[in-house]
């Protein structure tokens, strides 16, 4: 296993949509197993595939450090939101834009489709923290960040200041 580089806003390849894949291969074993000791390795909740520089419709969820049942790791391939339900406003952060957190409204439950790890089609219906990290991993494989789902106003206030603090932590190195 190896630790991947996480891609940090403005990198393009975040702003992508993300391949389907068709054939479920040793690579993508690699590729998830990497993604998982990553993402572990940050202490992050989800992780796609596009965050550590690959374009590919996957995405890995882990939120046994934060919910004290134990949900065990979730990997979706090609996953989609086919139902969702209600709205709900919570704070939420991404490993891309670090140091960040805003809330953020979204779906209180959604349903989704989507491949597992050994490619056989699976469905789960979420709420809560899983419904949330689902909705975010999956705006990611959309090519969206969180700050796509804020009102224009504050999205431009938002870029602004974290361009302006990432470029201020570069010239204080
Ligand atoms: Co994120």
């Amino acid at each position: 296993m190896a630790l991947l580089e996480i891609k940090k806003y403005p990198d393009k390849v975040l702003k992508q949509k993300t391949q389907e894949l068709s054939n479920i291969d040793g690579n993508t074993q690699k590729l998830i197993d990497d993604m998982l000791e990553t993402m572990h390795n940050v202490r992050g909740l989800g992780l796609a595939a596009n965050q550590v520089g690959i374009s590919q419709r996957l995405c890995v969820i882990d939120l046994s450090i934060k919910e004290d049942n134990k949900i065990p790791v979730i990997i979706l391939i090609n996953p989609v939101i086919v139902e969702s339900e209600g709205a709900i406003d919570a704070e939420e952060g991404c490993l891309s834009l670090p140091g960040y957190m805003s809330s953020i409204k979204r779906a209180e439950k959604v349903f989704v489709k989507g491949l597992n790890r050994e490619g056989k089609p699976f469905e789960l219906e979420a709420s809560g923290l899983l419904a949330r990290a689902l909705q975010h991993e999956i705006d990611h494989l959309e090519g969206m960040l969180m700050f796509d789902r804020m009102s224009p106003i504050k999205r431009e206030f938002f870029k602004r200041k974290y361009l302006r603090d990432i470029r201020k932590i570069k010239t204080d190195k």
